[in-house]
């Protein structure tokens, strides 16, 4: 019987050996991948792992998605999509995690909805109860979960009709590498969406709401909210992004990865989340 992964219409020829997928899973797991050979900077990569462990730490623990928290941030999304419309076509989710996005997904026929993360060990475990609640529509919908690393992507040129990369491009080590690679795999005229939080350009006046008393009265208001800023301090201290972008240092990475008419929408003004949408020439 012919390899499974073969069939797949998405990989390049020449990537699809080094995947395997285990029986009757939608996963396609990596044979081996050097990031540090991938970046060519070995150091670099160092700290890469350092942050994904941590990441993966903090993904193992619930406390982390208490319902409050977990809402908030899919009212935000929700609220999103029902202005713009849902995700179409064939999707790739790059550092997509467990895919949750599926939630905002409508496939027509065949379509596929592809997760590519280099946590995918990680994300074979299901997702924590609160996510498994909220999410359980999109997590309902067929997915493909790919282990990689978005700085290599897998897939033959042009075939996917949009790229998502939420709250991930700043966990790559290498964006522009990441960026390049997205373009090379989406359609002429296919989309980039990218998610991301982002800091303060400088000079500019301290958000309203990230003084230290919005800070604490917000923690305040629920008794989870507390609990999990107490475990972020002591068991989840360390920074997990490799990377920290202003929002014009977003918008000048997305340009000069090739793609025009970047549109913003701000998603939260407090801590500085906004979508990016741009189109594939
Ligand atoms: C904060 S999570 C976001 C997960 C998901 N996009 C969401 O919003 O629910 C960041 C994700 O980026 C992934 N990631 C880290 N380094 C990456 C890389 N070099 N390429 C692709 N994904 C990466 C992590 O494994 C993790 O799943």
């Amino acid at each position: 019987m012919s390899d499974p992964v073969l069939q797949h219409p998405f990989f390049r020829p020449d990537a699809a050996p080094q995947f395997r997928q285990p029986p009757g899973t939608p996963y396609f797991l990596r044979a081996d991948s050097d990031l540090g050979r991938l970046v060519g900077d070995p150091g670099l990569a160092g700290d890469w792992a350092e942050k994904q462990a941590q990441l993966m730490r903090w993904t193992r623990d619930s406390a982390m998605f208490n319902e409050a928290e977990v809402m908030f941030i899919n009212r935000m999304y929700e609220g999103y999509f029902a202005k713009r419309g849902f995700l179409r076509g064939n999707v790739l989710d790059i550092g997509g995690g467990w895919g949750l996005f599926r939630q905002w997904w409508r496939p027509e026929g065949e379509q596929a909805f592809v997760v590519h993360d280099p946590g995918t060990e990680r994300f074979m475990a299901q997702p924590p109860p609160t996510l498994k609640k909220v999410y359980a529509d999109g997590l309902a919908r067929s997915v493909r979960f790919v282990e990689g690393f978005g700085e290599e992507l897998p897939y033959l040129n042009g075939c996917f009709d949009l790229v998502l990369i939420a709250s991930a491009l700043d966990h790559c080590a290498d964006p522009v590498r990441v960026l390049a690679e997205t373009r090379r795999v989406l359609r002429p005229g296919g989309t980039l969406m990218v998610i991301q939080g982002f800091d303060a350009e400088p000079g500019e006046p301290r958000r309203p709401g990230t003084d230290l008393g919005s800070r604490l009265a917000r923690v305040l208001s629920d008794p989870r909210r507390l609990y999990r800023a107490v475990k972020q301090r002591i068991l989840h201290r360390g920074e997990p992004h490799i990377h920290h972008f202003t929002r014009n240092q977003l918008v000048n990475l997305v340009a000069e990865a090739g793609f025009f008419n970047c549109r913003e929408t701000v998603l939260e003004r407090t801590h500085g989340v906004s979508v990016f949408e741009a189109g594939r020439p």
